[in-house]
């Protein structure tokens, strides 16, 4: 395993699957991963809903049910909301055994003063994702992506970075590629699990900067 934290894998050839890809933010991702050049399964709860995003998208990318998804792909992305997630991936312990999942859910709630974060029992929506799958690599990123930037393909560059959380660093090298395959996005090593918590609150704060000045904000840390 090499040291120098800049070397990261080559990944272009691992099957990305997102459970949940039909809604914002799993469409946004598989267009991204696809128009890199990745594999990508959208995962649905009805396949046939899958399907029919999936050949919106185009570029290769197929659709299954969250089961199917989970089964053939290399990496998967929860994308989920935070109601559905413990359920989801209960139901999904078989298929996702061995498998790569990276969690990007966060767990937010919303009233009349804005957006909010919640505390899961487990400590974040990721320590929720390892508790539950205890045989698979669990990892987090993606956070504070914008789905609508994503999904905007006039929009060239995705212009932040990413922060990859997770317990071993084979595996969030793996993370911090994937990202940096979408031209403008970085990933970048941000801790183990146990940190989760912040990075997916934060997502509130990101919430009130895109409100207050009506954009889609990114994040960079600087230095790296
Ligand atoms: N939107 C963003 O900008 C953004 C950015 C970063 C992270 N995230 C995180 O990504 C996740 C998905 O966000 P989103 O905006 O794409 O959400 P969404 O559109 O509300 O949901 C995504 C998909 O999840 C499935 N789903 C809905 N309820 C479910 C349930 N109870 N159990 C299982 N599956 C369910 C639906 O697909 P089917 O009906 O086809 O199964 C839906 O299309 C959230 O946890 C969010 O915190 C979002």
């Amino acid at each position: 395993m090499t040291t120098d934290p800049y070397d990261l894998p080559d990944v272009s050839g691992l099957v990305v699957g997102v459970l949940g890809g039909t809604g914002d933010q799993g469409r946004g991702l598989a267009l991204r991963f696809a128009r890199a050049g990745q594999k990508v399964i959208i995962g649905s709860r009805a396949a046939e809903r899958a399907e029919a995003a999936a050949a919106e998208l185009g570029a290769g990318v197929e659709g299954a049910d969250n089961a199917e998804c989970a089964r053939r792909s290399d990496i998967v992305i929860v994308a989920v909301p935070w109601d559905g997630h413990a359920a989801t991936l209960e139901a999904l312990r078989e298929e996702l055994r061995g498998k790569l999942v990276v969690d990007c859910v966060n767990p937010l709630g919303f009233d009349k003063r804005g957006a909010y974060a919640l505390k899961p029992e487990e400590g974040s929506a990721a320590e929720q994702a390892a508790a539950l799958l205890p045989e698979s690599r669990v990892t987090a990123a993606f956070h504070h992506l914008s789905a609508v930037l994503l999904q905007d393909e006039s929009v060239r560059e995705i212009d932040t970075d990413v922060m990859v959380l997770g317990e071993k660093r084979a595996d969030t090298d793996i993370v911090q590629a994937l990202a940096g395959r979408v031209p403008g996005m970085r990933g970048v090593f941000a801790g183990r699990l146990r940190n989760a918590h912040q990075v997916e609150s934060l997502v509130a704060n990101l919430i009130s900067v895109n409100r207050r000045y009506k954009v889609h904000a990114g994040l960079r840390v600087t230095d790296v």
